[in-house]
């Protein structure tokens, strides 16, 4: 078929890791969406056409680029009941618990109106999702801070607008610096998909038992939220401010390689890349445009410069194959857009949320059973039961 909403006769999907979405050569250290290499994407591409590649399959022409750059932007508002679901927080509620609970709300809005089934009904949730996540993030950060909710303007690109809920006010006119709207939009494109990764697979398995797709992406708002993954852009920028300058970076690497200290260096490391992540590779380069160019000196990127430089010839590191991952740059370059540490993995689940609704809808498109994880019990024998007076 021409994408994910439509069934394809040749593609019958064996397991659930089965997928056209995108590609990774750990070894190598390659990353492709429908074919194309990322930093081929991050370079000529934007976040919204990237979007569109993962649910398509293909590359938008210049018709279907701004027809689909429409729809989304007709669907940027939430309801206004939404709203409402943000006063039972805390005002210092983790803006992932926030998220994890207004993103599954959205599942009262159209749940009872969506028939899976349908290829139409699986675009349209795609693109409500898209739209919405940044409304609902900007939401969530404006909430913490007491501040009031902006509207989306739609007169601005997507990672402007973005950008002007987060940090504009009622008081004053819209103004987003260029410079950060780009790198903004380059943080989503990098985070867009990431094959099976420990969140997108939450999304299928959910998925696949028929829950809306709200739903499913709240349930991988929440796998997000591990530092063990999505977290740890978060906990990458709180290890380095804990270092403070290179003076104290060889203490760190080596409470890191101390197998009685379960400190890790965040950011390092991957399930599958035993090679440079590519994604990295670009935010450094990014973190280093951006902060030329707004003229910032900012000393945590040389601390997490002498890091990687370090790790990359420490033979602990060397030999376990550890390298920098998408989240080890990220967090320099949000917090020089003035993104606070808090909402580092909200941005990686707006970033993400193409990719959790792409592989959602490919598993809807296929002749896809429940999932079912097999498992090897490693349980006591059968016995008969013991009765209370019995046991010692
Ligand atoms: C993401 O799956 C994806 O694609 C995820 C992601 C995506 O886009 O969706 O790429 C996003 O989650 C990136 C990863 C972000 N997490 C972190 O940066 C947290 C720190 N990293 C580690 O927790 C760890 O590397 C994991 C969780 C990422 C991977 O876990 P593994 O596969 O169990 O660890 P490994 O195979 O990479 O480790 C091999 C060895 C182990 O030692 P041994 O048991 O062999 O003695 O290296 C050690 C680990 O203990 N090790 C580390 C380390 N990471 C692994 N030692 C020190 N510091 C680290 N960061």
């Amino acid at each position: 078929g021409n994408g994910y909403f439509t069934y394809d006769p040749g593609f019958v999907s064996t397991a659930a890791c089965e997928s056209k979405i995108t590609y990774i050569d750990g070894n190598a250290g390659i990353l492709l969406h429908g074919g194309y290499p990322i930093e081929q994407l991050a370079e000529q591409s934007d976040y919204l056409e990237t979007c569109y590649l993962l649910l398509y399959g293909k590359l938008p022409n210049s018709t279907e680029k701004e027809t689909f750059v429409n729809k989304v932007r007709m669907h940027t508002m939430v309801n206004d009941q939404m709203s409402t679901f943000f006063k039972g927080f805390r005002r210092d509620a983790h803006p992932m618990a926030i998220m994890c609970g207004v993103v599954g709300a959205l599942s009262a809005f159209y749940h009872d109106s969506l028939d899976i089934a349908d290829e139409k009904h699986r675009e349209i949730s795609a693109i409500r999702l898209i739209a919405k996540m940044p409304t609902l993030a900007a939401m969530t950060y404006k909430y913490t801070i007491g501040q009031p909710f902006m509207y989306p303007q739609n007169h601005l690109s997507y990672s402007e607008n973005f950008l002007h809920m987060m940090f504009g006010n009622p008081c004053e006119p819209s103004n987003v610096n260029p410079v950060l709207a780009k790198a903004m939009d380059t943080i989503f494109l990098l985070h867009a998909d990431h094959e099976q990764n420990a969140s997108t697979s939450t999304v299928r398995l959910a998925g696949s038992t028929g829950a809306n797709p709200f739903a499913c992406i709240s349930a991988g708002i929440a796998a997000l939220w591990g530092p063990s993954h999505g977290g740890a852009n978060e906990a990458v920028l709180n290890m380095l401010e804990e270092i403070g300058d290179e003076s104290n970076v060889d203490a760190c690497v080596a409470r890191a390689k101390d197998k009685n200290d379960p400190f890790r260096l965040m950011g390092f490391g991957h399930r599958v890349y035993k090679n440079f992540d590519p994604r990295a590779k670009v935010m450094k380069q990014v973190a280093d445009e951006v902060l030329g160019e707004l003229g910032i000196d900012d000393p945590l990127l040389k601390v997490a410069k002498r890091l990687e430089q370090i790790a990359l010839e420490d033979p602990y590191f060397v030999e376990k194959k550890l390298y920098p991952n998408v989240d080890f740059y990220s967090g320099i370059i949000l917090k020089a857009i003035g993104i606070p540490t808090s909402m580092f993995t909200v941005i990686f689940a707006l970033g993400r949320t193409p990719g959790w609704i792409a592989h959602w809808s490919e598993m809807h498109a296929s002749a896809s059973r429940i999932g079912r994880p097999r498992q090897l019990y490693t349980g006591p024998e059968q016995r008969d039961f013991v009765k209370l007076e019995d046991r010692d």
